[in-house]
């Protein structure tokens, strides 16, 4: 099979050729194409594009390094995968640059090379950083460099298992127009990076800062350049740290992994499972739990409601970790089959601990919060709900109903409220009550 090695690079437009030739395929600019590797990199083949394999017969062998976290080796999948490109994203002063420099820690420990890029911090302020978190290796070389060739060379010359760019918002190219952060020198530089780091068969971490409504600002334009994309999220005044999988080629995307930012850098919580839960003993109006899947694993979460009469000509709706559309959905439903209204009711829906839930087995749990907010009775304790509501006001059942179930049994809890067509596979000592429609829910909420 004829493989060739794409060892040629144009310097005006950076497309990769396998033999040197006087004028570029591709941009047609005359004299620019460059050899890029020496010798040693002989061995670096690609598959010619024009290539067929076959899907029976072709073998796939990945071979994942850990990053010396199990948290984050569970968000990417499993590890590291050589050649992948990985955004990080998040607020600034959230904790990229730690968890990198600690994961820069994790694969230099494995005898491994490590390329730290940070343009945004000078050498001083690198050091610091790094003596806090009490790291020093030899194998982690940190640059302050933000010219994009320079990078691109470096990396060419010492080919390191893993390279960290720290940020896409700092790194610029002469070869394109535009200031450093622009959206042409971002999609220039991730074009450019993650395909040489493909090549080279090199992991690649990119951090973006995002802004404050959340959205990556330019790096966003780069998601579909990159095969996993992470998010930081944390509760302003909470030491939680939260990165959950946004995209995942190389694994699942519904991942969470859960951090704490302590003195000494970003700490692993491996059993979140309880975290969440406030430790009082006592139940309150408009409290319930809600065993969320996030992932492969469970976590229980506190779903607080408060609802008050609106002094307002529209009432308010705030919701806090959770989706406020979801919201309205649910309370139309409550209003239209159940003949319960909200309508001149101010609302504030809040999951407790600054996590967010997308798991759309919530609902139960929120409209039981909701009704016991609503009519001022507590839910008994140790009860959890889960079930996802229909427009017609019956429950539909949700997935993992069993591990739900057993997680919650694990801390003690009685009793769960489930849809009737959730399958549950052996008899726990859990009481379990099964419900078909909201009505029927809110008549047995009231006679726990
Ligand atoms: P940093 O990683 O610089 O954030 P980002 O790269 O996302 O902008 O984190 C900075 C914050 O973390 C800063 O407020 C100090 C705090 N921090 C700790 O609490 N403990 C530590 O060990 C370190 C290194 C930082
Ligand atoms: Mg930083």
């Amino acid at each position: 099979m004829a493989k060739n090695i794409l060892n040629f690079k144009c310097t005006s437009c950076g497309n990769r050729t396998s033999k040197w030739a006087g004028q570029c395929p591709s941009c047609s600019n005359w004299n620019t194409i460059e050899e890029l590797f020496n010798d040693k990199f002989k061995n670096l083949r690609v598959m010619d594009g024009n290539e067929f394999f076959s899907l029976r017969d072709s073998k796939v062998d990945i071979d994942r390094l850990s990053t010396g976290m199990t948290e984050l080796d569970l968000v990417l999948g499993g590890g590291l995968v050589p050649g992948a490109s990985m955004l990080i994203g998040g607020e600034p002063g959230i904790g990229k640059s730690t968890v990198l420099m600690q994961v820069a820690l994790g694969v230099a420990l494995q005898n491994e090379t490590v390329h730290y890029y940070s343009g945004e911090e000078s050498k001083t302020q690198i050091l610091i950083r790094a003596k806090r978190l009490n790291i020093s290796h030899k194998n982690i070389k940190v640059s302050t460099l933000a010219q994009l060739e320079e990078i691109e060379k470096n990396i060419e010359k010492d080919i390191p298992k893993l390279v960290i760019l720290d940020s896409i918002q700092t790194s610029k190219s002469d070869k394109v127009e535009g200031i450093p952060g622009s959206i042409n020198q971002i999609k220039y530089a991730c074009q450019e990076l993650t395909s040489l780091c493909k090549l080279l068969n090199i992991s690649l971490f990119i951090v973006g800062h995002i802004t404050k409504d959340g959205q990556l600002a330019g790096p966003k334009t780069i998601e579909h350049m990159v095969d996993t994309v992470l998010y930081f999220e944390n509760d302003k005044g909470n030491d939680l740290r939260l990165i959950r999988t946004a995209k995942n080629r190389y694994g699942s995307s519904s991942e969470i992994g859960i951090f704490k930012m302590t003195n000494d850098g970003l700490c692993q919580v491996s059993n979140p499972l309880s975290l969440f839960l406030s430790n009082s003993n006592t139940s309150l109006n408009g409290t319930s739990i809600f065993p969320a899947a996030e992932g492969s694993r469970i976590i229980l979460l506190e779903i607080q409601a408060l609802v008050a009469q609106s002094s307002f000509s529209t009432a308010k709706r705030t919701v806090v970790g959770w989706d406020g559309a979801k919201l309205s959905m649910l309370l139309a439903v409550l209003e239209s089959r159940c003949g319960i209204s909200f309508s001149n009711k101010d609302i504030y829906l809040n999951i407790a601990g600054g996590v967010r839930t997308t798991d759309p087995a919530a609902d139960l749990a929120v409209v039981a919060a909701l009704i016991s907010a609503k009519q001022e009775f507590p839910i008994r304790e140790k009860i959890v709900f889960f079930g996802e509501v229909n427009l017609s006001g019956t429950i539909r059942e949700s997935h993992k109903t069993d591990v739900r179930i057993r997680e919650s049994e694990k801390l003690g809890f009685k009793k769960a409220i489930i849809s009737k067509n959730a399958k549950v596979d052996r008899i726990k000592t859990i009481e379990i009550e099964k419900i078909t429609h909201l009505n029927e829910f809110i008549s047995c909420l009231k006679n726990q």
